[in-house]
């Protein structure tokens, strides 16, 4: 099996490769939804993961996404953004990287193309349209930092549950997800739409579909392998 996708990545004219929590486990990031260790384990992303919970309690939404920028800045890219890295500079052009991860990682270990659904815990944005007063470089400092006169506040540049993504880098996938013929789905639990309609898209247009998780996942129906291994095994394997 590891050989012939070996052969498919070989042969493939343009790659596309959807990333999620997963690709950074190895890193020491937790993921969402793994039962034990993920995020949502713990937490209740109602609370932490939306506009609303943002607006009813500012301060405990910011401290905890405080709490995984700190975190995320003290890991380091592993084995498996490497290797993606590493190929996408050796084909340039022959690999889109889509990802849902916020972590930033794919970025450091230099795919600094990486399309980023889900947005970068490392920025900022204002939560209310900007008016004149609000300047990033005038702000009141706080938990979360505010605007001095108007009170806007700022707020992490994720997309949160309910929102839409940025539609540059959506466009961007989908014509990837749809021009591709190999299609690589590493550590997402494919529950998160639209990020895991991109696997469908890929599979009716024609591309092969592999997945590399260590669990099952619902986009395995479109798949024509899965490999059970972790991504920090895996992509060195597949694409160096
Ligand atoms: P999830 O936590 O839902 O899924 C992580 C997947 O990674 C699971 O299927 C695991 O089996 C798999 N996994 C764990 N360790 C792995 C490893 N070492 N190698 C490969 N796979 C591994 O994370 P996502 O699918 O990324 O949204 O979640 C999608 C979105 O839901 C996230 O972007 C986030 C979350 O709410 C936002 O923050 C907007």
């Amino acid at each position: 099996m590891w050989e012939t996708v070996r052969l498919w990545v070989r042969e493939a004219r343009h790659i596309a490769v959807l990333t999620g929590a997963g690709v950074s486990a190895e890193s020491g990031v937790p993921t969402f939804r793994d039962a034990q260790t993920g995020l949502w384990a713990r937490f209740n992303p109602q609370d932490l993961a939306t506009e609303s919970a943002y607006r009813a309690n500012p301060q405990r939404v910011w401290d905890w996404y405080v709490y995984r920028r700190e975190m995320i800045a003290a890991v380091s890219p592993n084995a498996g953004h490497e290797a993606l890295a590493a190929f996408s500079q050796r084909h340039p052009g022959r690999m889109t990287l889509i990802t849902q991860n916020v972590d930033g990682l794919h970025q450091r270990a230099g795919n600094t193309d990486a399309l980023a659904l889900h947005g970068s815990i490392a920025e900022d944005r204002w939560l209310d349209a900007p008016r004149v007063c609000c300047q990033v470089d005038k702000l009141e400092a706080g938990r979360p930092p505010r605007c001095r006169v108007c009170g806007n506040l700022r707020r992490p540049a994720v997309v949160w549950f309910g929102e839409h993504l940025p539609a540059d880098a959506l466009e961007a996938a989908e014509q990837a997800a749809h021009g591709c013929d190999l299609m690589l789905v590493v550590g997402t639990s494919g529950e998160v739409y639209p990020a895991a309609g991109l696997a469908f898209a890929a599979h009716q247009s024609g591309a092969r579909v592999v997945i590399v998780n260590p669990e099952p996942t619902p986009l395995d129906v479109v798949a024509e392998h899965c490999l059970r291994e972790p991504a920090a095994v895996c992509l060195p394997a597949l694409l160096g």
